[in-house]
């Protein structure tokens, strides 16, 4: 059993704050990335919950337990760096005994351990190899077999496919997602990286800037985004975000056109509309919509992607059939489809909830 509680959680390093309170609750056995850009507080947040640093502020219970001051070997947390951090004079199974050896386990019980673990991530052959023997996924398969000896209830992750190629980096995803279901355990897995978090999480926590901007299911967050943030963040190829005024039932660009909507939030004239790529469409000749002009177009095989440039210089991205073909600089017309679309405040960027509009 082990649910995390996170409470106004602060970091500063010297004078600077890198974490500004962090309020999170982590359920037992639940699957939870942290996504957001490089720089954001990622690492820092896993090392607190570890206890590799302190926290300056704010308190962090495991269960019931209050861990701000307990040791980190003491926290049945273990944690797998994005740099492997294995010890180059030792062997594989070596680098997975060091661990529990320090823990104090008798010798069976942790020769049944690292059989188990290399069974799981089926890296039987290689125990009496040294890490230059072996490759970045193997180094990785390893890095996670120490964890997974130790048998915490708690398995934090930073960046761990980050050093493999991208064919590997899919394999490996399986395998931990897969390792996540066997060992049933809590995980924490940070990324940059949307998709990864899209594919693995049960829970998505967004960060920015050492802020939470928004926790839900790959889906909340995809379909309800709270802001634009977590709007262009989540999603591939990005949400593009419009600057809009309102008139009427309509919303438009200064002259660049002007599309209709049934629902709109009435808050105020001026609002950001979020648009992905599917929720829109790109014509050569139309009556209504935003003009634009194209820039270029991405051929994918099953889709295509139109790039193109609103009257203000925003640069949209429309799904297309890979059949259209648009030439750089046609002159074009871009209409919401009948899809969702999201709409923001213009200076909070906060999530706006549309209402019926009335016929005009
Ligand atoms: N030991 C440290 N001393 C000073 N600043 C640090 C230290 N570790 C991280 N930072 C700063 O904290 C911020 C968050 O870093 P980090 O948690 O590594 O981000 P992420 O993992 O999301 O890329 C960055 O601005 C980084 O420069
Ligand atoms: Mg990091």
């Amino acid at each position: 059993m082990a649910r995390l509680t996170l409470r106004n959680v602060k970091k500063r390093f010297k004078e600077t704050e890198v974490l500004h309170g962090i309020d999170l609750e982590i359920r037992d056995r639940e699957f939870v990335v942290f996504v957001g850009p490089s720089g954001c507080g990622k690492s820092t947040l896993l090392r607190l919950i570890a206890g590799l640093d302190p926290i300056t502020e704010g308190s962090f219970h495991l269960n019931e337990r209050m861990m701000n001051d307990v040791a980190p070997s003491k926290r049945g947390i273990a944690m797998v760096f994005q740099s492997y951090a294995l010890y180059p004079h030792m062997d594989v199974y070596e680098n997975m005994a060091f661990g529990v050896r320090l823990m104090g386990l008798p010798k069976e019980e942790i020769e049944s351990r690292i059989s188990e673990a290399a069974r799981m991530l089926k890296m039987e052959e290689l125990l009496k190899r040294k890490p230059r023997e072996l490759s970045g996924g193997q180094r990785q398969r390893v890095a996670i077999g120490r964890a997974l000896v130790r048998k915490p209830e708690v398995f934090l992750l930073d960046e761990p496919l980050s050093n493999l190629d991208a064919a590997l980096r899919s394999e490996v995803r399986l395998e931990i997602a897969k390792l996540h279901r066997e060992i049933g355990g809590t995980m924490i897995y940070v990324t940059h990286d949307q998709i990864e978090a899209m594919t693995l999480a049960d829970k998505i926590v967004v960060m920015n800037n050492g802020r939470v901007e928004q926790v839900g299911s790959p889906r909340q967050l995809f379909e309800k985004p709270a802001n634009s943030f977590v709007g262009t963040f989540i999603g591939s190829p990005k949400m593009t975000l419009v600057d809009v005024s309102r008139s009427g039932n309509r919303l438009g660009i200064a002259d660049g056109g002007s599309v209709p909507l049934d629902e709109l939030p009435d808050k105020t004239p001026h609002l950001k509309l979020g648009v992905r790529p599917d929720a829109l469409t790109v014509k050569r000749e139309a009556e209504d919509g935003f003009t634009a002009s194209v820039v270029y177009t991405e051929y994918l095989g099953d889709d295509s992607y139109v790039y193109a440039r609103l009257a203000d210089g925003t640069l949209v991205a429309i799904r297309t059939h890979p059949n259209d073909i648009f030439e750089p600089d046609e002159a074009v017309r871009i209409n919401l489809n009948g899809s969702p679309v999201h709409f923001f405040d213009a200076e909070s960027g906060q999530r706006l909830e549309p209402s019926a509009v009335a016929a005009h």
